[in-house]
C-alpha cells in the first residue's frame, strides 16, 4: 500500500474500545494484549481511527507498540467526530479535516501519519453518490504539508474513486465486503486494475459476526473454525485484497491469523460462494 509492503493479514483495532465503540474498554492491559500479540505474530498493519473511543484506541496503541517498529504500517481515517451519546457524525469541513489529522498525530505519538483513509459519511450506514472534491482537497492539502504520507477511501463508490483519482494518488479503499456481503465485486477487479488496495471492513460479518449452514459445513470439513474459512475465502478471492479482522480476544486474534495458512479447494470456494450469491438474490426480490 502506497511505497510499503504488508503482510495481507493486519488487525483492525476498533474493538479495542469499550462497548459501542465509545469509550475505554473495561480491560486495558487485555487490549494491550492484544496488539503486542499481534505484532509478534508477524502482523505490520493495523487500521484503527482517532474517533473509535474517541481517541482510547490510538491511545491504547501507542501505549501497547510506542517507538514502533520500522515495518508497521498504521492506517488510521478521518471524517466523523463521535457525539456524547455515540453517534456518529459526518465532520468534512476543512477544520474538522485537519482537526483529526492532528489529534490522530497526537494520540499515535507520530510526526506524519502513514496513510489516511477519508471515511464518506453522506450515508453513515451505507454507500452514497455524492462529490468527495472538497473533503478530499483539504486532505490532499495536509498531505502537501507532510503531515499525511498517503491517502485512501473509505465508504465510497467507483465514481467517486474516479473523482478523488483526479485529485490525489489514492493507494487504497476500505469498504464493507466479506463473503455475505458483495456488491464491491466488480469494484475490487476495478482497483486490482488499477494496483490499488482493497481493504475490505467488516470481514467477519461486523457487530454480528457472519453465520450461515454452508460455511460451518466447509469449516467442518476443512477442520477449521467459520471465521478461518470467511477470511481465508477473502485472501483467495482477490490478489489486492489486504486484511484486517478485529478482535479484543487474544484467542481470537491467533485464529484469525492462522486463517493465512488455510487453503481452500475449489469444491469449497463454490459452497462458499453460494452465501453470497442467495443473498444477492433475496435482496433483489425481497
Ligand atoms: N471504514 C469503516 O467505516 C470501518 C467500519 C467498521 C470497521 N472498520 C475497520 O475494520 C476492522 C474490522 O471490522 P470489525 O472489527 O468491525 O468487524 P469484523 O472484523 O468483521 O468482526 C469483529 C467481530 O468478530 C468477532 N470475532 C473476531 N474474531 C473472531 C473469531 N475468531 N471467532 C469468533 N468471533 C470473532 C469479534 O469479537 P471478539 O472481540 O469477541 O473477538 C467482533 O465482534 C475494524 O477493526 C476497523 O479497524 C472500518
Amino acid at each position: 500500500m502506497g511505497n510499503r509492503t504488508v503482510n495481507r493479514m493486519g488487525y483492525g483495532a476498533m474493538q479495542l474500545a469499550g462497548p459501542g465503540v465509545f469509550g475505554p474498554p473495561k480491560d486495558r492491559q487485555a487490549a494491550i494484549s492484544v496488539l503486542r500479540e499481534a505484532l509478534a505474530n508477524g502482523v505490520n498493519h493495523i487500521d484503527t481511527s482517532d474517533f473509535y473511543g474517541p481517541h482510547v484506541t490510538n491511545q491504547i496503541i501507542r501505549e501497547a507498540l510506542h517507538p514502533y517498529p520500522r515495518d508497521l504500517l498504521i492506517v488510521t481515517k478521518i471524517g466523523a467526530l463521535r457525539g456524547e451519546d455515540g453517534s456518529w457524525n459526518p465532520a468534512f469541513s476543512a477544520g474538522e479535516l485537519t482537526r483529526a489529522v492532528h489529534d490522530n498525530l497526537r494520540n499515535l505519538g507520530l510526526d506524519a501519519l502513514d496513510i489516511v483513509n477519508l471515511r464518506i459519511m453522506f450515508d453513515v450506514h451505507g454507500r452514497a453518490e455524492g462529490s468527495i472534491e472538497a473533503p478530499l482537497s483539504s486532505l490532499a492539502e495536509l498531505q502537501r504539508q507532510g503531515l499525511v504520507r498517503h491517502i485512501g477511501l473509505s465508504n465510497v463508490t467507483s465514481r467517486q474513486i474516479a473523482e478523488a483519482r483526479n485529485i490525489a494518488n489514492v493507494v487504497c479503499v476500505q469498504n464493507q465486503y466479506n463473503l455475505a456481503h458483495r456488491s464491491d465485486d466488480a469494484l475490487i477487479d476495478e482497483l486490482a486494475s488499477a494496483g490499488i488496495a482493497y481493504v475490505p471492513f467488516f470481514p467477519l460479518g461486523g457487530f454480528t459476526p457472519l453465520q450461515s449452514a454452508e460455511l460451518s459445513e466447509v469449516a467442518t470439513r476443512l477442520g477449521a473454525t467459520p471465521m478461518q474459512v470467511a477470511l481465508a475465502w477473502l485472501l483467495q478471492h482477490a490478489p489486492n485484497i489486504l486484511l484486517i479482522p478485529g478482535t479484543a480476544s487474544v484467542a481470537h486474534l491467533r485464529e484469525n491469523l492462522a486463517a493465512a495458512d488455510l487453503h481452500l479447494p475449489s469444491d469449497s470456494v463454490e459452497t462458499l460462494n453460494r452465501i453470497g450469491t442467495a443473498k444477492a438474490r433475496t435482496e433483489a426480490h425481497p
